[in-house]
């Protein structure tokens, strides 16, 4: 007969306060998530000047987006999912475990995906690129590869890329200006507002590309800044910011009005154009739409007017352009033209016609019926004829522009439309898009949730009242019928274990205060000890605990013979081994994983499995075991090797982290001694005796040997 009295410290759980895992500054990790409704869910490149996170576009609409950190108006360099805005509750950006990257709105709808694969890490670096890298540094994504308006000093636009402005000043979604490489590796600027124009403006129709400076001829298609604000693109355009030179952020932005700036951030968080690609404004494109007339002012910015006779189509929106009041005749008699000075309209020529009198463009343009308006412009000492047909666009009138645009109107209201009347009501106040407001974000589930928030919430309710009722009735059924009526599960681990629950009181009242010392070994004091039911008992408090917080002990009574010496008589049937072996998976598998803390045991050895007189096995002696902290980082740190020779895993000499592997390993060395009978010890001897001849220099070994002896001294004591 055996006595065997053994203690666990238990470590109870400190309540810490959830750590937000996988947010480190500037990158998240596998499996974090950055949440829309916490503003401190940022990424900061590690300068201090990039921020990534979720970017308020609207009324709870967020978009997830780069921006400058310091800018006053927290200019946004990058946006994932302009054209689809998530909501502001529920939204997050998650890095999934298989590598994708992904923005989900609110009802798990993916918004917006990076589309890889791989253990990576999200990285927001100092040059403001936002990148998936894994383990051997290789980026697998990254935001610089797909710009939205702006580029960054060193960001490369290429063939592939095409930068796309915003709606408005407000509007974040895609506008209708494109900076991009056309076909003949000439950087243009094209407006396009998707239904029925489409025009490039930059550089200069007007001017083949040699004239404006550029070259067809070097297909490489590439183009960006460096730091000193250096534009060079491989169509020959170069440009220096005025402020040439390294110091400021510089950006690159397609505005939504078209025009493509360089800007540079001053210390005042202001930013201050360094370079535009138009000094007039005008010249950009549909930006007032048809009839429409741009005029700039340097005090009140870029205004649109209706041609007189015309009314605004949109009151909202100036590119929509303006719609005729009148009907022009097709009976020529009835026909006139008015005259507006320094007006140009752009496009939709019928014919280039040069030395032109006005009498001779006028009658042209009265001959044909689809002749809308005539300019007449006096360019190479000649005046030029240009008859419009289809439509008047890109209008614009400047003191610059040296010619005259003739409208063709009805006979009889061409006096009254010249009044000063008439001019419609006074549209230059209204600037372009000023009508443009922020759109409350709609979604289909948005509407559904209030029904369905509602329900939820009921059955939410009925279901804790049920779980309430049960748990009641649980605790109800464990007060007043006792502990032995538990289940039956419980029943066979507490079989397999023995192990009943001592309070710290108990055993210091069973050990009268550890007086009686009886042994003492690396690991802790052995007292001697009464329980209360009169059993003399061994008590071994584990001095091992420097991080011991409310603790409680553990304690587990065996009196059988062990596996080891039933092996070594090779007395047992297979059933038995088999029943030997499954009860001792199930005790680690309950100990790993259902215990209160996870139990790595540290010794699994046949002579810690003890039977009893019906050959169920116990796993005893816990004197080496170790607790997880089960939320907390699961290698937690062993100060020394622990475990006996020729059951250890070899993760005990390595830099490898202990996990409840190391007692799998030992439980297989065991499972195969169940079978063949044989002590690995003595195979291992001769292992280890090789390792240490071949690696004599090596501390590994050493230590591995001196680590070794300082266990063996602990179980001769023990
Ligand atoms: C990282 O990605 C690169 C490129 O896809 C690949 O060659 C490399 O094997 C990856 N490294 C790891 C550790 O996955
Ligand atoms: C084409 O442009 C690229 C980028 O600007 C430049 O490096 C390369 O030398 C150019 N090639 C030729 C033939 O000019
Ligand atoms: C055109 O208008 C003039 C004057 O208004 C009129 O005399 C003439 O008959 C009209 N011609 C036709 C074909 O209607
Ligand atoms: C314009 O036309 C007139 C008459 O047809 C001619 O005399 C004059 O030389 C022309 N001017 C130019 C610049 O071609
Ligand atoms: C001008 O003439 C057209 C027919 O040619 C007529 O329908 C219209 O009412 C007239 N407008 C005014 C203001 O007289
Ligand atoms: C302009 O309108 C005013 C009042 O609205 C009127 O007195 C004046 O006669 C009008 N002028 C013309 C040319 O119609
Ligand atoms: C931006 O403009 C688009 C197109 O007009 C519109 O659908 C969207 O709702 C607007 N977004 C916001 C936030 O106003």
């Amino acid at each position: 007969m055996m006595k065997t009295l053994i203690i666990i410290f238990v470590i109870l759980l400190l309540i810490a306060p959830i750590p937000i895992f996988g947010i480190n500054g500037n990158s998240i990790s596998k499996g974090s998530s950055l949440y829309v409704e916490n503003p401190n869910d940022l990424l900061t490149s590690p300068n201090s000047i990039f921020s990534a996170g979720f970017y308020p576009v609207g009324n709870n609409a967020f978009c997830f987006a780069i921006w400058f950190k310091n800018s006053v108006d927290k200019a946004v360099v990058w946006m994932a999912n302009r054209d689809q805005p998530v909501n502001g509750k529920f939204s997050r950006l998650k890095l999934l475990k298989d590598g994708n990257l992904k923005l989900m709105d609110a009802g798990r709808i993916t918004v917006w995906s990076s589309n890889t694969f791989g253990r990576s890490i999200l990285q927001l670096l100092d040059s403001g690129n936002l990148v998936l890298k894994n383990s051997s540094q290789a980026i697998l994504w990254q935001s610089f590869q797909f710009p939205t308006n702006t580029l960054l000093a060193n960001q490369y636009l290429t063939r592939e890329l095409i930068l796309v402005s915003y709606r408005s000043q407000t509007n974040y979604s895609s506008g209708f200006y494109k900076l991009y490489f056309d076909n003949d590796n000439v950087l243009r600027l094209l407006f396009d507002d998707r239904m029925e124009i489409s025009s490039v403006y930059w550089p200069d129709i007007g001017l083949v590309s040699w004239e404006a400076g550029r070259t067809t001829f070097n297909d490489s298609r590439v183009a960006n800044f460096d730091s000193n604000g250096h534009f060079q693109s491989s169509d020959g355009l170069q440009f220096n910011a005025i402020d040439y030179g390294m110091g400021p952020q510089r950006r690159l932005t397609l505005d939504f009005d078209g025009n493509l700036r360089m800007y540079s951030l001053e210390d005042n968080g202001q930013w201050f154009v360094t370079w535009e690609a138009f000094i007039k404004q005008c010249n950009v494109n549909g930006l007032c739409g048809p009839n429409n007339l741009c005029k700039y002012s340097p005090n009140f910015g870029r205004t649109c007017t209706c041609l007189p006779g015309f009314k605004l189509k949109d009151y909202s929106n100036w590119m929509h352009g303006c719609q005729a009041e009148f009907e022009v005749p097709n009976n020529i008699s009835q026909v006139d033209f008015i005259g507006f000075s320094n007006v140009e309209f752009y496009g939709y020529d019928l014919q280039h016609l040069s030395n032109y009198t006005l009498d001779g463009c006028r009658n042209l343009c009265l001959q044909s019926p689809d002749c809308k308006a005539f300019l007449l412009k006096f360019d190479h000492n000649t005046f030029n004829c240009y008859p419009k047909v289809v439509r008047l666009l890109n209008g614009y009138q400047a003191p610059y522009f040296h010619g005259t645009l003739y409208l063709k109107v009805p006979k009889n209201i061409s006096a009254s439309i010249l009044s000063p009347n008439s001019t419609t009501e006074d549209q230059s106040k209204l600037y372009c898009d000023a009508g443009d407001t922020t759109i409350q974000l709609q979604r289909d589930y948005r509407t559904k949730d209030e029904g369905g928030l509602l329900k939820f919430l009921l059955w939410f309710a009925v279901g804790i009242g049920i779980a309430e009722i049960i748990c009641v009735l649980m605790v109800w059924c464990f007060l007043f019928k006792g502990q032995h009526d538990s289940s039956k599960v419980t029943q066979d681990y507490d079989a397999i274990f023995g192990f009943k629950r001592f309070s710290h009181d108990e055993l210091k009242k069973a050990t009268k205060n550890f007086r009686e010392e009886i042994g003492r070994g690396s690991y802790g004091v052995v007292y001697k000890g009464k329980l209360e039911d009169g059993r003399v008992a061994a008590i071994k408090k584990l001095i091992d605990g420097s991080d011991q917080g409310d603790a409680e002990f553990l304690a587990e009574y065996m009196e059988n013979k062990s596996l080891a010496e039933k092996l070594s008589k090779t007395s047992l049937s297979w059933e038995r081994r088999y029943a030997i072996a499954l009860g001792t998976a199930r005790g680690l598998a309950y100990l790993h994983e259902e215990c209160l803390e996870w139990i790595l045991h540290c010794d699994i050895k046949p002579q810690n499995i003890l039977l009893d007189e019906n050959f169920h096995p116990k796993v005893a002696d816990f004197g080496l075991s170790k607790l997880m902290n089960r939320t907390g980082a699961r290698h937690s740190s062993f100060s020394r090797i622990r475990g006996t020779r020729g059951y250890m895993a070899p993760e005990w000499v390595t830099n490898l982290s202990i996990t409840s592997k190391v007692d799998v390993y030992s439980f297989g060395v065991v499972l195969l001694e169940i079978v063949t009978g044989e002590n690995p010890g003595i195979v291992d001897e001769e292992r280890n005796k090789m390792m240490f001849n071949t690696q004599s220099r090596g501390n590994l070994g050493l230590n591995y040997r001196e680590r070794i002896q300082e266990e063996r001294e602990y179980f001769l004591i023990a």
